[in-house]
């Protein structure tokens, strides 16, 4: 099952998947409700329940603290911390009674290290917090949960931040002189990352906190 409040977006990625020969079943919700959450989870128990979590919506916000207003910052941590919170308390309520289950949540380099947005940084933090509280005390019912904390990565999000910064060629220019393999990351790269920590062949992995940042983080 897939989830996000677009829904256009979410068909075509069915679609996508369907092309592949897989089968996918798109609900439109805002994770950072959580009536929506427990709907879908609703939908998720009557499928068999969830097997596996992938925490990866999420909204940047390019501000400074000064620049920073309530609403963004409500808005930041509603949609990038409390909806992984809301989800990791439905998802682990069904992997319990199934006695297994696997949570990837995706941080940010931003909650390893300062960057240009605090909100953001609080909010990818907090994430990173939570998935150690949560790989602590769920280990026992074979619940290992895990976070990525992906550096740029060649998406709308990139983008749209990048846009906000300046003139985009000078910005990336500056920016990928912190990137020691010389580019910012793809997807597919998170996406593997995110596959590996969801199979067995991660099986002793729990409350990690993975950099996949070409670097970033080690200079
Ligand atoms: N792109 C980067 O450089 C980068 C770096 C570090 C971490 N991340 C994180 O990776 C994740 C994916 O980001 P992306 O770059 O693909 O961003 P994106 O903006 O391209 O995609 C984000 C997705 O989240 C969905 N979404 C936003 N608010 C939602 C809500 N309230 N309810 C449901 N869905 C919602 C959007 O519709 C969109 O499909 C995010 O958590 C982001 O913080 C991205």
């Amino acid at each position: 099952m897939g989830v996000d409040i677009d829904e256009e977006g979410g068909k075509s990625i069915t679609e996508k998947v369907q092309a592949f020969g897989g089968s996918m079943t798109f609900v439109k919700a805002d994770v950072s409700n959580e009536n929506e959450i427990s709907t879908f989870f609703d939908i998720a128990q009557e499928m068999g329940g969830v097997d596996v979590l992938f925490n990866n919506a999420g909204v940047e916000v390019a501000k400074s603290l000064l620049d920073t207003s309530e609403e963004d910052w409500n808005k930041n941590i509603d949609v990038n911390l409390k909806s992984v919170f809301f989800t990791c308390k439905y998802a682990i309520q069904q992997m319990k009674e199934k006695g297994k289950g696997v949570i990837i949540n995706n941080s940010s380099v931003a909650g390893l290290v300062g960057s240009f947005s605090p909100a953001y940084s609080a909010a990818k933090g907090g994430i990173i917090a939570l998935t150690k509280a949560l790989a602590t005390d769920f280990g026992q019912y074979n619940i290992r949960v895990n976070c990525i904390c992906p550096g740029a990565i060649e998406t709308p999000m990139l983008e749209r931040v990048i846009k906000f910064q300046g003139e985009p060629s000078e910005v990336r220019e500056r920016r990928l002189k912190n990137y020691p393999l010389a580019r910012f990351g793809y997807p597919d790269e998170v996406a593997q990352t995110a596959l590996f920590l969801a199979s067995d062949d991660s099986s002793f992995g729990n409350g990690a906190t993975i950099p996949v940042d070409g670097g970033f983080t080690a200079k």
